[in-house]
Formats: structure tokens, sequence, C-alpha cells
């Protein structure tokens, strides 16, 4: 490394706007004069941005929000309706109809792309549309879609917002049961599947997940299978329906269904600090502005682009980034099914060189891995197509920013380093590549329509000054926020506006520099972030306590070189169980066959206790801090019903590093 790059990998300098970028969507003075206009004029702003899609119905009201706790309300365009497939397909095809709306990318480099276009997009959305409907979906159903990263997720997605019915995707690297608890939550009426799943060269077998998964559900849940990969697979009569071949014989044309901007378009579960996982309720009309707009701006898209988002359509970037922003901008969109590794570490470049690739969208995760592989990966390939680079999911450190805009993007291309979540829609601070000069580490400045602020953690105060550190809030509402928890306002009301009364809590903690830069600094409540996946520490503990071995189990984050951040679990077992290597392994096995692969525990202490004040509430700070390996400054443990405990934790804590 060179001098000048150790410094900037501790030293955040600002990095100006590449050359290249003079016609960008907005330049800094076009960001700063509409930052002010939509801030000041929600109304005006966003009534002008809403114009951006087809209304079957205009709008007249825009705005209609409400932060208050117990009236928590949030409402736009509410009287305006349209169809969020037709704004996506229908209206592209007198001008696109032939240009390639997905390009799908197989796991195995040896199998053809696809490319399909608009016109072929419009026909298989429309077909599956009509299967739903032959299968009683109607208006307001619920469809749980349980995919690999095949064309017929996007397909069964729009095809669900075609007839107005909801649908939640359940990632495929869920187990079964927690595929089971997703369909009985939102009460789904059928499930969307495949035969098996490839990936990484691996095949994750899914219908027999659901199989099992179903097995926990009401008999009335229908089973609509994607042949994807011919695999043999178990077949019940009368449940299971063959959605390949129904399409075949489905009309291509179904008319889109008019919607109330307001109506749900899908629910997506995230894990929440307690208890079971939150169905996240997006609605159609304020949800497409803010994805598409955002879209746009974020990511400077121009028509001609090829836009690739590597993320899965199981999360919240796969929904804003694969699929509902770019085909609602008229884009060509690219959908890989595999992983960065396979066949090699040069796969995630290989695809950018083969499609020309103009915007490209990963996490910090995926860029330390192959940063560890080294340069020479990156430079076998022509990447001379890209133009913007954007990191998403966990802060990513400038180690890894560095990596990214030197190896990747040749100095040229800017780095976006969007901030935003599940609920909230789309991007909420990130630079703009033509307006903000970026500084490697930091999400930079609020997106149009959003009001971040800083409070103080334990008076809830607003840090007025410009330098500050302490918990980020929201003052008020940009259209493409969540509208509730499915089935629970209650709960949406206390886990985002409880807190901090009149603010909605992101659950970040953050920095805001001289320069009004802000830095995230990641979450403060029990929610940890694993290779840019949302995790409860709730959720893995109950697993762990659901073992007939343990009595016990307490589940923090520690830094992790790769992951961001690792599962650290410390475990008392029952009377008279002894700890062994085998059992250890038995645990993580469970873990992953109860949540799924992603919430694996990556160290698991014995504990013979835990640390627990008097009145048996556990204190994760003390293993929080045992975790990280830093037991120098665990503070007051007075407290706690048996101090010796902790002497014991730190003798045998598993992360020395
Ligand atoms: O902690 C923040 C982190 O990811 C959380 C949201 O996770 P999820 O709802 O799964 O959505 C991830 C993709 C949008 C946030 O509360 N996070 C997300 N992006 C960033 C980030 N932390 C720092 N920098 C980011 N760019």
């Amino acid at each position: 490394m060179t001098a000048a790059l150790e410094q900037s990998a501790t030293q955040p300098e600002l990095r100006e706007v590449p050359a290249g970028f003079e016609n960008a969507h907005a330049d800094l003075t076009k960001y700063r004069a509409m930052y002010a206009e939509s801030i000041a004029d929600p109304d005006g702003f966003w009534g002008r941005e809403g114009q951006r899609l087809d209304w079957i119905k205009p709008y007249t009201k825009v705005k209609n929000t409400d932060f208050t706790f117990g009236q928590v309300n949030i409402k736009w365009f509410e009287d305006g309706v349209l169809n969020v497939a037709y704004n996506c397909i229908d209206r592209h095809l007198p001008t696109r109809a032939n240009q390639t709306a997905i390009i799908f990318e197989p796991d195995d480099p040896a199998t053809p792309a696809q490319h399909i276009t608009y016109r072929q997009l419009s026909e298989n959305v429309n077909r599956m549309a009509n299967v739903l409907l032959s299968q009683g979906v109607m208006r307001g159903d619920r469809v749980v879609i349980y995919l690999p990263m095949i064309p017929e997720a996007a397909y069964a997605m729009l095809a669900c917002a075609r007839i107005g019915a909801i649908h939640s995707i359940v990632f495929a690297g869920f187990s079964p049961d927690a595929l089971a608890n997703r369909i009985n939550d939102c009460g789904a009426k059928l499930v969307i599947t495949a035969d098996t799943a490839p990936r990484g060269g691996r095949r994750t077998p899914l219908k027999s997940n659901t199989d099992a998964a179903l097995l926990h559900c009401s008999d009335k849940v229908r089973c609509l299978v994607v042949k994807h990969t011919g695999d043999q697979i178990h077949w019940m009569q009368g449940r299971d329906v063959d959605l390949k071949a129904l399409m075949e014989h489905a009309s291509p044309e179904c008319p889109p269904r008019p919607m109330g901007a307001e109506d749900p378009l899908f629910i997506l579960y995230t894990s929440g600090s307690t208890g079971k996982p939150k169905g996240v309720v997006h609605t159609s009309g304020g949800y497409l502005v803010y994805a598409s707009m955002t879209h746009q701006y974020t990511f400077d898209y121009q028509d001609g682009d090829v836009f690739w988002c590597t993320a899965d359509v199981g999360w919240v970037t796969g929904h804003s980034y694969i699929v509902y922003g770019p085909l609602a901008n008229g884009a060509t969109t690219i959908m890989f099914e595999g992983v960065p590794t396979y066949p090699d570490a040069g796969r995630f470049w290989e695809v950018c060189a083969k499609h020309k690739v103009t915007q490209f969208y990963t996490a910090p995760t995926a860029i330390r891995s192959l940063m560890g592989q080294g340069p020479e990966w990156v430079e076998k390939h022509d990447l001379s197509s890209l133009r913007v680079l954007g990191s998403v999911g966990e802060p990513i450190n400038p180690e890894a920013w560095v990596w990214y805009d030197r190896h990747v993007g040749k100095g040229r291309c800017p780095i976006v380093d969007t901030f935003w979540q599940t609920e909230t829609g789309g991007h909420m601070i990130t630079p703009l590549p033509g307006a903000t000069a970026t500084k490697p580490g930091s999400a930079t400045t609020p997106f149009f329509g959003v009001k971040p602020v800083v409070l103080d953690p334990q008076t809830g105060r607003r840090i007025g000054e410009t330098e500050c550190d302490g918990v980020l809030c929201v003052s008020d509402s940009w259209p493409g926020q969540m509208r509730t928890l499915w089935g629970d306002h209650e709960r949406f009301q206390e886990a985002y506006f409880g807190q901090y009364r009149g603010y909605y809590f992101t659950g970040d903690g953050c920095r805001r520099d001289a320069d009004g830069y802000y830095w995230i600094t990641g979450r403060v409540d029990d929610v940890i972030n694993v290779s840019g996946h949302r995790m409860g520490t709730a959720e893995v503990e109950s697993a762990l306590v659901a073992h007939a071995q343990v009595a016990e189990a307490a589940v923090v984050g520690y830094p992790h070189d790769i992951k961001g951040q690792g599962i650290y679990a410390y475990v008392t077992l029952m009377n008279g169980v002894e700890p062994s290597e085998e059992l250890r392994k038995d645990l993580v096995k469970w873990v992953r066959t109860e949540i799924g692969p992603i919430a694996s525990p990556d160290l698991i202490q014995w504990a013979p206790g835990l640390p627990k004040t008097r009145s048996g509430k556990i204190m994760r700070r003390i293993l929080r801090k045992i975790a990280e390996n830093d037991f120098g400054s665990l503070g007051d443990i007075s407290t706690l019903a048996d101090p010796s405990v902790v002497q014991d934790l730190i003798d045998n804590r598993m992360n020395r590093g």
C-alpha cells in the first residue's frame, strides 16, 4: 500500500466528485436546492415527484403523517389510485418492448444468461397473475414467495402486485421453521417455491423445506412449484401445483387491478431487538415513488445503463433495487443466482465485464472477503463500463472502501455508501454521484425529504451542534417509510416511536462531523448485523434454549474481520450435561435448522453462570465486552447477583484476537 493510501485508510479525506459526472441528475447546487425545497415544502416537492408514476386516479392529497406517540399515522398520496406492476411494466411497452428488463445470470457460468425483454416480462407476469387468480388468490390475500434468485421471483412479486395480492418473500436460506412462522403470521393463502436452489455449486432443497414447513400450517395453504433444476421432489396431489405448466396455458393478458396508494404492496419480515421477527408493511404509491427516485438519483441511473444489485430478493435491497426501483425506471436490471466466489473469486468482475455493468451495488462483507483473495481477481477483467459503485447493509470500513475505489472503480467511480433499512423502503443517507464529495466510511448526507436528527441516548434531547455523537432518529416522514407491522400497529409504535417521542428511531448509533456528514456507528439495540444480514440476538437465544440440553443462553455480536459482526453465544447447559466438542457442533447445527445458516453461532462459550442483576436481568453490556475481548473496563459489576461468574467467563473467553 502506498503511504497516501495508508493515510486515507485511517484519515477520512474528502474525495471530490470525479470527472465525467457533469450531466448527472444532480450536482451539488441542485442537490442543495432540491433538498431545501423537500424539507420546506414536502407537499409541493413530493406532489411533483409523485408524477414520476402513472396514476389511474391522480392524488389530490400528498402528505398526511403524524409521528405523535399513540397516534402514529403515515399516509402518502392517499386518495391516488395506481397499479405497481403497470408502472413497472406496461407503461414502458410503447417505447421499451424489446429492451432487456432483466438479465438473469445463472449460478453456473456455463449456463447461458437470459435476456428478458419488457414484452417477455409482461407476458410472464400476466400469465403468472392469471395462475394466481385461478388458484383463488384475491386482492389483499397474502402470498409467500420462497424462491431462488431466478426470474420467476420477480414475476411472482409483480404478479401479486398486478392483482392486488400482498407478497411476503422469505429468503431461501431460511429454515422450514422460519418459513412456517412467516406463512402463519401473515396468514398466507399459498406459497410459491422451486424444486431446488443452486448456489455456489450446491443445492438448497427448497421444496422439501416447504413440505416440512407446511406440516405446521393450515392444510388449506397451496404450494406452487417452479420446476427449476428438475431435481426429484416429493409431490402432494391436491396441494402442489406445477407453476410453469399452468403458466404455459394461461393467458398472457391480465388487466392490472386499480389499487389505492395506501394498499399494502408487500410484507417483509425482519429481526427486531426482542421477540419474533416483525412483518414490516410497505404500501404501493409512496414506496414506489421513493424506490424509483432513489434508484435514479443515488446511482445516477441513465437510460441504457445496466444496473446490478447483488443482493437477494429475500431482503429489502432486492425488493427496492433489483425489482421495483429499476423496473419503475424502465431500467435493465441483473438477477444473479450465484455467489461472489463461485466458481472462483473473480465471478463478480467476470459478470460485470460480460454484461457491461454500469452501476454495481454490493455489501461490505463481500468486498472484504474478495479483498482477502487479492486484487489479481479483479484485474483479470475489463471493468471499464463501471460508472458508480454502491455499498449497503453495514458500515463500510475505510480499508474496504479504499480497496473498492482503487481496484474496482480505478479511482474514477464515485462510491455511494447508502444507509437505510427494511423499514425505510429506500436510501436515507447517501452520497449522490455528481453532487457529493465522499469520505471513506461515511454515508455522507441525507436524501431528499429525509430529516435526520442525532439525539442524546440518555436524555433523548436533540443534539444541536453540527459535531455530535448519539443515536440516529428521523423527525418527519418520507414516502418510502413503512406504515405498520403486519397485524400489530401497537408494536410498530412501541418499537419505532416509543423510545424517543416524536421521532422515528432507527436503532443505530451515529456521529455527525464538522461538515455535517453522518457516520453510522452500528446498532445500539440487540440487533446484530452478520454479513449485512440482520439478526435479532433474542431469536438465536430462543433457538438455543429450545435444545433439550440447554438451560440458558445469551447471544451478542463481536467484531469479525469479514462478516462485520459474528455471533457469540454463551450457553449454560442443563444440570448433569457435560460440555463437549460434539455438543458444540450439534448446537450450531441445531440453530441452522431452527432459523437458517445465517444464524449459526461463530463462537459458543460454555457458561456455568451468566452475569445477572439481583432481579434476574442478564447484563449484556458485560457479555458484549468479554466477547469483544475488551474486559478491562467492565464498569460496575457490584450489582450482580454473583459477581464471580464474570471472572470465569473472562478466563474461558473464546475471542482472544
Ligand atoms: O445498522 C444499519 C445497517 O443495517 C441496518 C438495517 O438492516 P436491514 O433492515 O436488514 O437493511 C439492510 C439493507 C438496507 C441498519 O439499521 N446498515 C444498512 N446500511 C448501512 C448500515 N450501516 C452503516 N452503513 C450503511 N450504509
